[in-house]
């Protein structure tokens, strides 16, 4: 029987995972983090170690750890590892389902080598490359070594790399082998019907079998529910979180794996007790900040870092020219007729977003700098801290536009566009708590005489 005992939330998942003994907590520490802190824990389970997991990921689009522009940023291949090593190797599978990043850009091939070390690194058993995946690793010259390198299966034809279409991996258990098998369809190469010849014949052992489509349709999802070969069938992700498709308990479940490695994906199977079909469950686990990261991983990131900036990426940014001739003229061009308000400006976290940059070794970064400094996207507007120094951090001209034109006409010329407004760059994603506190930023960014209060007019 379980018994469920309410904890005091007061320890961290680590903190129970140090505590606790090591097996048990690997379990507790998932499923405190699967009921995403309902802190509930089991805490006599029948530790079932005749249990297969397979994680599952995909969709990095090239989001190698977050950003870390605000507190509590889900994602991190750093962090994967904590997730994973909860399950000894001999009792698991991990799976790539493939978009590795979101371009062909020269930034994304740099991550696209990061993000295929970072793989290898963690002892991933599988990798699915989508079209894109096999062009970039042609691109860097990687498609033959990558099948030495992992596991790899493509739908992607024609490819020089004879990779196959599916993978099987056998898992010796106290009750009998599991066979899982994953598998990769395109369903607008071939016709749905050939699904059936995609897998191997359920022989002898315990089968589970995974189909992982890289395009998907409503029709295809029935066609595939239909005839019953598939056990789990992975769609493409619609959103950035996990998704559970089909109705709980039914089979095949049918899933996407969501964007950005937010989440780790978790597939356990059990085998069945009565020759019938192995069980599956799904759970999504959130990668959060309290796990742990991989020390090799936080060097590889690091390792990035550095090709980033060794690749000179802002000075090739493309550009394009302000209307109307208008230039970038710098913070300190406003200094002499607006001292009040350059003081004010100076004393506030906006005039120092380029500090903060190098302080986290991002300060070359395009996908960083962009926010945190003034027109980076713009001819005139920030190159380098030594070319245009009077254009790093949150300057004026962000929100009040250039200001060629306004400073030459000693202010007659009102100030214009291209102003960007707070949502541009307090985005959810890079200002979790903006939303909702509005009025809160705006007064900490005053810097403007305000209005006297009607107590204080003489
Ligand atoms: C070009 C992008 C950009 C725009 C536009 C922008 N901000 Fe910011 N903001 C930043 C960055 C980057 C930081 C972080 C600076 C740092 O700490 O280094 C920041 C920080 C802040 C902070 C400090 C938050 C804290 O908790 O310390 C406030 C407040 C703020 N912004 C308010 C605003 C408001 C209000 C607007 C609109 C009127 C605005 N910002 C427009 C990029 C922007
Ligand atoms: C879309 C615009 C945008 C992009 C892109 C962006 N930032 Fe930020 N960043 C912000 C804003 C806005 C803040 C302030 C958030 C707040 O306080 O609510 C911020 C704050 C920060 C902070 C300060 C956090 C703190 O604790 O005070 C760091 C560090 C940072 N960003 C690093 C980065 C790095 C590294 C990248 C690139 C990987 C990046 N940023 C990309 C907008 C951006
Ligand atoms: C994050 C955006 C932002 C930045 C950066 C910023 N301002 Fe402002 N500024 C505003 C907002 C918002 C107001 C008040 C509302 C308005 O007038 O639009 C304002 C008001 C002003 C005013 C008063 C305008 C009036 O109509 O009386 C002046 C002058 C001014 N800012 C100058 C500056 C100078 C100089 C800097 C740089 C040292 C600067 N601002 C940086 C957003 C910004
Ligand atoms: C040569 C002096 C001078 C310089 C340089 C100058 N301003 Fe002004 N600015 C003025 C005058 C004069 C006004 C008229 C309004 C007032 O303050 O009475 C004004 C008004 C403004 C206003 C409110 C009206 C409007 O045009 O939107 C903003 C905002 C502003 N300035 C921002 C800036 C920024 C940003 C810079 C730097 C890029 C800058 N100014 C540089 C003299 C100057």
């Amino acid at each position: 029987m379980l018994r469920l005992v309410t904890c005091i939330c007061v320890l961290t998942p680590l903190e129970i995972l140090a505590k606790a003994n090591k097996k048990v907590a690997g379990v507790l520490f998932l499923t405190g983090l699967t009921f995403a802190g309902s802190c509930i824990l089991v805490s006599k389970p029948a530790l079932n170690t005749d249990v297969v997991t397979v994680f599952l990921t995909g969709n990095e689009l090239g989001a190698l750890i977050p950003c870390g522009c605000s507190g509590g940023q889900l994602g991190g291949l750093d962090r994967r590892p904590a997730v994973f090593n909860s399950v000894p190797a001999q009792r698991r599978l991990i799976v790539d389902t493939g978009l590795f990043v979101e371009g062909d850009g020269e930034q994304d091939l740099i991550k696209f080598d990061i993000v295929f070390q970072a793989f290898s690194l963690m002892g991933y058993d599988l990798v699915n490359l989508a079209e894109e995946d096999i062009k970039a690793a042609e691109n860097l010259g990687l498609l033959d070594s990558i099948g030495s390198v992992f596991n790899a299966i493509t739908s992607y034809r024609p490819t020089d790399s004879n990779l196959p279409t599916k993978f099987t991996k056998k898992f010796p258990l106290k009750g009998g082998t599991i066979a899982v098998t994953v598998a990769v369809f395109d369903v607008e190469s071939a016709p749905i019907e050939q699904i059936g010849n995609v897998f191997p014949p359920r022989a002898g052992v315990q089968t589970v079998n995974i189909l992982i489509l890289n395009r998907c349709a409503p029709g295809i999802i029935n066609s595939i529910t239909k005839n019953e070969i598939v056990d789990c069938l992975i769609c493409p992700a619609e959103s950035d979180e996990p998704a559970l498709l089909s109705a709980r308990g039914k089979r095949p479940l049918v899933i996407s794996v969501g964007r950005f490695g937010r989440y780790i994906c978790k597939l356990e199977i059990k085998p069945s007790q009565d020759k019938g079909k192995p069980q599956l469950s799904f759970s999504p686990i959130p990668v959060k900040e309290v796990l742990k990261p991989d020390k090799t991983l936080v060097d590889l990131y690091k390792d990035y870092q550095q090709l980033v900036k060794g690749a000179n990426l802002l000075e090739k940014i493309p550009r394009f020219s302000l209307p109307d001739g208008l230039e970038y003229t710098g913070t300190e061009s406003c200094k002499d007729c607006h001292q009040y308000e350059y003081d004010k400006w100076s004393t506030q976290s906006h005039a120092h977003a380029y500090e903060t940059l190098k302080s986290v070794d991002s300060e070359l970064d395009p996908e960083c700098v962009v926010c945190h400094v003034v027109g980076l996207k713009y001819e005139s507007g920030f190159v380098s801290e030594e070319e245009t120094g009077h254009l790093k951090d949150v300057g004026c001209e962000i929100c009040h536009g250039p200001g060629s034109a306004h400073n030459e006409t000693m202010g007659k010329a009102e100030t214009t566009g291209p102003k960007l407004d707070c949502t541009d760059c307090h985005t959810p994603e890079n200002s979790g708590n903006y939303a909702g506190n509005e009025e809160h930023y705006f007064e900490k960014i005053v810097h403007w005489r305000e209005p006297m209060a009607p107590g204080n007019v003489k």
